[in-house]
C-alpha cells in the first residue's frame, strides 16, 4: 500500500492511510527523501492518524526518516489526530491546515520548535488543542503579525490570521527574543443523532 505524498509549496505532507508493512515503510522512507531533495522541501509532515499500531519497527523507521530528512536540511513533524475526536472530515482538513501553517512559521522564523496535539473534553464538548512553541526570535508586535498581509519574510502574511479564523479559540504569546507560543482550540461540531 503506497502512502500518498502531497506537495504543498515548500512542504510535503505524507498521510499514512492504513497499517503499513515493513516494506511499505522502507518505500515511504525512500520516496520522502527523494522528494525532499528534488523539491528542496523545508519540512515534511507525516500524518500517522490511521496507524492504529505503532510497533517498534515503525517508530524506529519514522525516527530514521526524520534524521535523514534533517541531514538534507528539512524538518519533520509527525502528527496523529484521533479521528473519533474530530470525525467530520471538514474539521480534519482544517486541523491539518492549521498545523501546517504553524509548522511553517516555526521552520521559517525559529528553525526548530515543537507542536503538540491533545484531545479536549470539557463540560460535554470535545475538541482538539494544538500548541506550537519555539525558542526563536519572537514577535515584537503581535497585533501587527496578526494583520492580514503583514509579513517579515516577503510572504503573504496570511498564516497567523488564517489560523485564527479557522479555529474557535486562539492565543499567542511572544516577545522579542523570547520565542513564540501559539495555542489554538477547535471544538467538534456535534450533529444531532439521526
Ligand atoms: N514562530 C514565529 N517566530 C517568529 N516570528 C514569527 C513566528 N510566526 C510568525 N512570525 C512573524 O509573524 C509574521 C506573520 O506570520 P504569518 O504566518 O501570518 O505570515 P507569513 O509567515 O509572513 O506569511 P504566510 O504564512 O502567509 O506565508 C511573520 O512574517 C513573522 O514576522
Ligand atoms: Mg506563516
Amino acid at each position: 500500500m503506497e502512502v500518498p505524498i502531497l506537495k504543498q509549496g515548500e512542504f510535503l505532507i505524507a498521510t499514512i492511510q492504513a497499517a503499513l508493512s515493513d516494506a511499505d515503510l522502507e518505500h515511504l522512507r525512500m520516496a520522502l527523501i527523494q522528494r525532499v531533495v528534488r523539491f528542496r522541501s523545508r519540512a515534511v509532515i507525516v500524518d500517522v492518524t490511521a496507524m492504529d499500531v505503532m510497533d517498534s519497527f515503525a517508530s524506529r523507521t519514522l525516527k530514521e526518516i526524520a534524521q535523514m530528512i534533517r541531514l538534507r536540511g528539512a524538518e519533520t513533524v509527525i502528527v496523529g489526530i484521533a479521528l473519533r475526536v474530530i470525525s467530520p472530515r471538514f474539521a480534519y482538513v482544517t486541523m491539518l491546515r492549521a498545523i501546517s501553517e504553524l509548522a511553517r512559521n516555526i521552520v521559517t522564523y525559529a528553525k526548530r520548535g515543537e507542536i503538540t496535539l491533545s484531545a479536549l473534553a470539557e463540560s460535554g464538548r470535545r475538541g482538539i488543542r494544538i500548541v506550537a512553541s519555539d525558542q526563536g526570535p519572537g514577535i515584537a508586535d503581535i497585533r501587527q503579525a496578526l494583520r492580514d498581509g503583514f509579513s517579515t519574510s516577503g510572504s503573504f502574511g496570511l498564516g497567523l490570521p488564517g489560523v485564527r479564523r479557522l479555529m474557535d479559540e486562539f492565543e499567542i504569546s511572544s516577545a522579542s527574543g523570547q520565542g513564540t507560543t501559539v495555542m489554538v482550540k477547535k471544538w467538534r461540531q456535534e450533529r444531532p443523532e439521526k
